[in-house]
């Protein structure tokens, strides 16, 4: 059974609607156009708390001057339907205007962990990302929040955000949902025409090798790297930003493998820009 699903756009929309619910709260942020890894996050929320509450804010601080702010995929309808169905209670649809009033000039920013890997490549963006998801945090109260394995990093950051500032909510971190043939689901899959997203399983190509690698007693992380690295070289389409081979905890490159490593890459299938990873235990 589908249950009625509530939408706000104010602050005040979001409090009221907020200071109803009993018990926990699961919170789902995301950027819209949603797919089958942000439904994976409404289920487990749905499965885990009592209220269900879906953020869709397609945020302009997280996106550099030349990135794809503007053409960023939208259809709420869309997000509506597929939220309804997932179990959400509650979606709230903040305008810039709300997130960032007139005069804003308050960041929260985490250091050294957003200085490599796509911290390098998008300077700014993790300032964008902590601050909106400590707003939405503030603003929605929850219990947990969901976030997707995919954008490691991103989750890495938010964890050391909400020990630093003493958030008091459990941060919940859900598997990678993959397309069949390994494509890690993004929003931004649907920007490849059909020979590109033929070529964009190089990613989970690249990342298996190393781990195969990894798996027949592989320690040097160079070597692993290198091997991501051929991977790539091999598609003309596909243009290598960075591989990684790095310590899970503080994303510092390694040299030899030793304990729980994530392995992490950025590549251009024509102008759209993926990213996907493993982790190595
Ligand atoms: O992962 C995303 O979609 C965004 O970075 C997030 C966490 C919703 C913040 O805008």
């Amino acid at each position: 059974m589908t249950r009625q699903i509530m939408l706000s756009t104010t602050l005040h929309e979001l409090r009221s609607a907020r200071l109803l619910l009993d018990g926990t709260v699961g919170l789902v942020p995301t950027m819209g156009f949603l797919h089958a890894g942000h439904i994976s996050l409404v289920r487990r929320a749905r499965e885990e708390c009592q209220n269900v509450i879906v953020s869709i804010f397609v945020n302009p601080t997280q996106f550099g001057p030349n990135e794809d702010l503007s053409k960023y995929p939208r259809d709420l309808d869309r997000d509506l339907h597929l939220l309804e169905e997932a179990g959400a209670d509650l979606v709230w649809t903040p305008t810039p205007e709300v997130v960032y009033p007139p005069g804003f000039q308050t960041w929260v920013e985490v250091q050294e962990m957003t200085r490599p890997l796509e911290g390098a490549q998008r300077p700014g963006h993790f300032r964008g990302v902590t601050t909106v998801v400590a707003k939405l945090f503030n603003a929605v109260q929850p219990t947990k929040a969901y976030f997707g394995q995919k954008d490691a990093q991103q989750t890495a950051v938010i964890q050391r955000m909400v020990r630093d500032l003493n958030f008091p909510i459990e941060i919940v971190v859900c598997p990678i949902v993959r397309e069949p043939d390994g494509l890690a689901m993004s929003s931004r899959n649907v920007y490849l025409d059909t020979e590109q997203r033929k070529v964009a399983t190089v990613l989970y190509r690249a990342l298996s090798a190393a781990k195969e690698e990894f798996e027949k007693g592989g320690r040097d992380a160079e070597k692993l790297r290198r091997t991501m690295q051929e991977v790539i070289a091999r598609e003309p389409l596909a243009q290598m930003q960075y591989v990684s081979c790095a310590d899970y905890d503080t994303l510092r490159e390694l040299d030899k493998v030793t304990g729980k490593t994530l392995l992490s890459m950025a590549v251009f299938i024509g102008k759209t820009r993926l990213i996907d990873n493993f982790v190595l235990e």
